[in-house]
């Protein structure tokens, strides 16, 4: 087999200099070399010209703000990453009361949280309107229901959206599309203002908005502009029975390149979504805008050290430090991810698949991989930023890596390297 002739993408935080690859102006051979691996390594800058993109796109002709970036922690939840988009200006996207505790955790101000997810416990939901969120996303008429009761609880009002689900393919991967009717996400498209109805008439519910998200790692905009459409005529609906709302969240979605896919430029992206909410007069409402990958995904990287090369009957292994515990999607998604050696090598290259210790043939990072490398050589997993220490686990009682961000020529820990110890700290055996 040959290695297929993918690009790398195109990377503003991470660049290769004399066969030397860097992050900013660190060399990662140094953050290796002191942090050991597997390592995370973020670049703050390729975070903030990801934001400051959507940013500009965000404000309309006249300097008039149209819309709003709700960062979907979930992408990459690291304190120090949401700190920095926090303090760039961003809200957020949470799913969870683990995450809605990060985001007060670093002093996000609850009018800048919405709350989603298909499940959110009765305790989650509580939490969320203790703290005064701005919005939560209904995915359920029961749902619905359990939020007007923990509101009567407490003695408050629950502004919430729901979320739409428009039937409309985001063609991705279909352990990531979220908008077709067979998915668990979001209220059916023919029940939507049923429910609107239902909604307003419960007493401790505010109706303030309405969303939609279809999916994940989408790189054409026509399904959003479907989708879009699809929404608009709800909200044109809404209007004529007098329920009005006041924000429109069109959710996360937009991809990344990982190598030859090419997703639409962040700006255009964005503009084209706007534009069409103002054309169809709705450039009043406040418009919410949930990206998650594609501010962090390519402003990280994954680094690791080749352990053995093992030469096979059919295939040769490239066996790394790293796994389907740091890096899940390859197993999972069968993701692509660019692997590229850390320091170039004049040696013969050789093709490899790309695989971690742990006990599973699915536990593999990259197949058919041309290469020049050797034992003790570093590898950098690129475009690890979303989805990548997140779904990080301890299968195999194997520590979390730590996490590094690099500003200009500085490093900094922002997660230290899991203990052996603490995995199995909080673990008891029976009594004798
Ligand atoms: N909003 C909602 C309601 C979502 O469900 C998601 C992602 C986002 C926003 C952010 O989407 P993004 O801009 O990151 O595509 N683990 C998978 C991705 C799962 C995405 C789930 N929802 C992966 O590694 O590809």
């Amino acid at each position: 087999m040959t290695q297929k002739a993918i690009p790398l993408p195109q990377l503003t935080g991470f660049s290769e200099r004399n066969g030397c690859w860097y992050a900013e102006e660190v060399s990662l051979v140094d953050l290796a070399k002191e942090f050991g691996t597997p390592l995370y390594v973020y670049s703050k800058k390729a975070l903030t010209q990801a934001y400051q993109a959507y940013d500009k796109a965000c404000i309309g002709p006249g300097g008039k703000r149209r819309a709003r970036v709700h960062y979907a922690m979930k992408a990459n939840s690291n304190l120090a990453v949401i700190d920095c988009l926090k303090k760039l200006g961003a809200g957020f996207d949470l799913v969870s009361g683990g995450e809605l505790s990060r985001a007060l955790a670093i002093g996000a101000d609850p009018k800048s949280l919405v709350f989603a997810g298909v499940g959110k416990s009765a305790t989650e939901i509580a939490q969320a309107l203790q703290v005064g969120v701005k919005c939560i996303n209904v995915e359920s008429i029961a749902e619905l229901h359990q939020i007007n009761r923990v509101a009567t609880k407490l003695n408050c009002r629950a502004p919430i959206s729901l979320r739409v689900n428009p039937d409309v393919d985001a063609q991705t991967h279909p352990y990531i599309s979220t908008g077709l009717k067979g998915n668990k996400f979001g209220i059916a498209y023919h029940e939507v203002l049923k429910t609107y109805r239902e909604a307003a008439l419960l007493p401790q519910i505010d109706v303030v908005g309405i969303d939609c998200h279809i999916g994940s790692q989408i790189t054409s905009t026509a399904p959003y502009l479907d989708a879009l459409d699809k929404v608009l005529e709800l909200v044109a609906q809404l209007k004529k029975e007098g329920i009005e709302i006041h924000h429109l969240d069109l959710g996360g979605g937009l991809g990344i390149s990982y190598g030859d896919d090419s997703p639409p430029d962040i700006t255009e992206f964005t503009n084209t979504l706007l534009d069409r909410v103002a054309e169809r007069g709705f450039g009043h409402l406040d418009v919410v805008l949930e990206p998650g990958r594609s501010l962090v995904g390519n402003a990280g990287v994954l680094l690791t050290q080749v352990e053995y090369l093992k030469p096979g009957a059919e295939k040769n292994f490239c066996i790394v430090d790293a796994a389907m515990t740091e890096l899940m999607r390859p197993a999972l998604y069968e993701a692509y991810h660019a692997i590229v050696p850390v320091q170039t090598k004049a040696i013969p290259k050789t093709t490899y698949d790309i695989v971690g210790p742990v006990c599973e043939s699915g536990d593999w990072l990259g197949r058919d991989r041309q290469m020049a490398v050797e034992e003790g050589d570093l590898l950098a997993i690129m475009s690890a930023g979303a989805y990548g220490f997140v779904m990080a686990s301890n299968y195999n009682t194997r520590p979390k890596p730590a996490e590094i961000m690099v500003d200009g020529n500085k490093a900094f820990v922002i997660r230290a390297r899991e203990k052996i110890q603490d995995l199995f700290s909080s673990e008891t055996i029976l009594p004798e």
